[in-house]
């Protein structure tokens, strides 16, 4: 492959996100889509695909990290009410990054330092015009690859293959 395809196909990955929420992101998740395709970002949507109430974020929150992991899209936003449950449900796949996020300086400083893939949101805490902000500054971000953060990162990766700690 010459470097100009290699280019355009590096930069169609990295406009490709995806997305998931259960029914106290669900709004927020819809506004979110709607914002990410007018931005020019190719979504994959991987539900909840209707609202109904009292359904659970593990249903779509992990399609959405295995996702991530595989490389099927370059970064995640995971929203629940509160974006807790999303959050720990998105860490417990290997691979994946999470941090909940509800200010502009973790949005960035979480991608350059810590790697972070997957972005979780409140859909019950945060306003949509911030939300959207943050997700913006999110896949702006790159990781910035310094030594120290790889040697913590290489931590982290060692923990998600002991069985026992
Ligand atoms: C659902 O009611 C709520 O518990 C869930 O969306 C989330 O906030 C969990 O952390």
């Amino acid at each position: 492959m010459n470097a100009e395809r290699k280019s355009a196909k590096r930069k169609e990955k990295m406009m490709k996100v995806g997305i998931a929420a259960d029914h106290g992101g669900f709004e927020l998740k819809v506004e979110l889509i709607g914002s990410l395709k007018a931005a020019g970002y190719e979504v994959v949507d991987f539900g909840a695909h209707e609202l109904v109430a009292g359904d659970d974020y593990p249903d779509f929150v992990v399609s959405l990290a295995i996702a991530v992991t595989i490389g099927k899209v370059i970064r995640g936003i995971a929203i629940c009410g509160s974006g807790v449950g999303a959050c720990v449900a998105a860490n417990k796949v290997p691979g994946v990054r999470a941090g909940l996020i509800t200010d502009s300086f973790s949005a960035h400083q979480g991608v350059e330092d810590d790697n972070m893939n997957v972005m979780c949101l409140g859909g019950r805490v945060i306003g949509q015009a911030l939300a959207w902000d943050l997700v913006k500054i999110f896949l702006s971000a790159s990781f910035k690859g310094t030594d120290r953060f790889k040697r913590r990162l290489a931590k982290v990766a060692a923990l998600e293959r002991k069985k026992k700690l």
